[in-house]
């Protein structure tokens, strides 16, 4: 059995993702434990998540660093304090310089919401409607300097009905962020990934969990 793995999430806002994750790992569906909470905003909501369950939380206010290098050192040396096994970027709304990224390689993930390499960026349910697509979804994958191009780990798809707008498209493709990310992070702490290059293969593994994946996203689930 592997070690249960420390994991740190990276937040911006509500945390549905978060408390999607911490769900799982109350159910014991995923062999790790969230050692930190950090948001670059005292007034992320999701906070609350990490507090009521006693989790550390840690507020790094991107206003008191007069350089993007200077936040994301500090950001790294708050994170670094755990040394997690794995870094959550769970809807963390700040681009991270090459350096950090550097810092945590291997072991930073980051869920998007579209099928990357469709739409990077912003706005990406407002983009797919434009575009009049009948399939979009959200991607996992591993975070290298540059953005939303890291190792795919995983992908989840819904449809797009004829009567979506923006909230309703949102909606559906944020269930199927937290059925993925539960997927990945239980992979990643049952060290059922490796990567090469821009390939990530998902490993049989005895010891990982009986059950189905919740989500089928994954050529080799
Ligand atoms: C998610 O859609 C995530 O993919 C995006 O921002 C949203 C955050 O949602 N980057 P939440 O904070 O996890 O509820």
């Amino acid at each position: 059995m592997s070690a249960i793995k420390k994991i740190s999430v990276l937040i911006s806002g509500r945390g549905s993702n978060l408390a999607s994750l911490l769900d799982a790992i109350d159910a014991g569906r995923i062999q790790g434990r969230v050692v930190r909470v950090l948001s670059q905003r005292a007034d992320a909501a999701g906070l609350q998540h990490a507090e009521k369950r006693g989790i550390p939380t840690t507020v790094v206010d991107v206003k008191a660093y007069p350089t993007r290098d200077a936040f994301d050192a500090a950001l790294g040396d708050a994170i670094a304090v755990d040394t997690p096994d794995l870094v959550v970027l769970a809807g963390f709304m700040r681009v991270l310089g090459a350096a950090i990224v550097q810092r945590f390689a291997g072991r930073m993930i980051n869920i998007h919401p579209a099928l990357l390499p469709s739409y990077p960026g912003l706005h990406t349910h407002q983009r797919a409607l434009a575009d009049g697509v009948k399939w979009h979804g959200c991607t996992v994958h591993f975070v290298t300097p540059e953005v939303d191009v890291g190792p795919i780990v995983g992908q989840s798809v819904v449809p797009v009905l004829p009567d979506d707008d923006e909230a309703s498209l949102a909606a559906r493709v944020l269930d199927a962020e937290h059925r993925l990310l539960e997927d990945v992070v239980r992979w990643f702490c049952a060290d059922r990934l490796s990567v090469d290059g821009q390939t990530v293969t998902l490993r049989d593994n005895a010891e990982s969990t009986a059950e189905p994946p919740t989500s089928c996203q994954h050529p080799r689930d």
